[in-house]
């Protein structure tokens, strides 16, 4: 008599998001949290996704001298070859240079990000320098929005692989890392403690693979400290 047995699962196109903790991190997120503030007082921010009382600091963090940003600056790429491991990438990494950019957010009372993607990189992560204790609501989470429109699956499925959305709040420490094109929105904070995060973009490219599209193109000039190879 034949039986069917299960073979493997393939993920096909999925949307991995990878999260890391840093050790020790208690004194590193206080340096952090003053050199932020202290850059907000300096610098004008700029408007993207970031709505309400919500600080968007200029790019270039990782260019900063402050010995947190520079602490934290260092871990991007590790968590980016982690990532490419994790999701058995088909590449010998060391073979590899990133070009990455940060930035700080500070979101106080009713700051919040509307939704958007990092669409032009390849992978994007978020570390949570200061994250308010919250006893109920969404206040200051993460949302993932699937853009699949496998909605009606999930409805009686009741899989996160076919959610039509999911919430996350990584602790203060933690640090997550998804996809540039995945659609995400972050809610309001609700508390009055400010939540201040660290983001980074990175595209992944093989070395000695040029740059410009065409042999002859006149060099795109890059706005200063804005984006870096590491
Ligand atoms: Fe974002």
């Amino acid at each position: 008599m034949q039986q069917i047995e299960f073979i493997n699962t393939n993920y096909l196109f999925s949307c991995p998001i990878v999260k890391f903790t840093v050790s020790d991190h208690e004194q590193l997120n206080k340096l952090i949290a003053s050199e932020a503030r202290s850059w907000r007082k300096d610098a004008h921010g700029v408007n993207v996704s970031n709505k309400g009382d919500s600080w968007h600091s200029p790019d270039g963090l990782m260019s900063r001298p402050e010995p947190g940003f520079s602490k934290i600056s260092k871990m991007f790429p590790i968590a980016a070859s982690t990532y490419a491991q994790q999701i058995g990438a088909k590449i010998n990494i060391a073979s590899y240079e990133f070009e990455a950019n940060a930035w700080v957010n500070i979101n106080k009372k009713g700051g919040f990000n509307s939704i958007h993607t990092h669409g032009r990189f390849h992978i994007s992560g978020v570390y949570y320098v200061k994250q308010p204790a919250v006893k109920s609501g969404e206040s200051g989470m993460i949302e993932f929005v699937n853009s699949r429109f496998d909605h009606h699956i999930y409805q009686e499925l009741n899989s996160n692989a076919f959610a039509p959305k999911v919430s996350m709040r990584p602790k203060a420490g933690e640090m997550i890392v998804f996809p540039s094109t995945l659609l995400h929105s972050v809610y309001p904070n609700d508390s009055e403690e400010e939540r201040i995060t660290i983001a980074w973009n990175l595209i992944f490219r093989k070395k000695s693979q040029p740059t410009d599209p065409l042999p002859n193109a006149p060099k795109f000039i890059q706005p200063k400290n804005a984006t870096l190879k590491i």
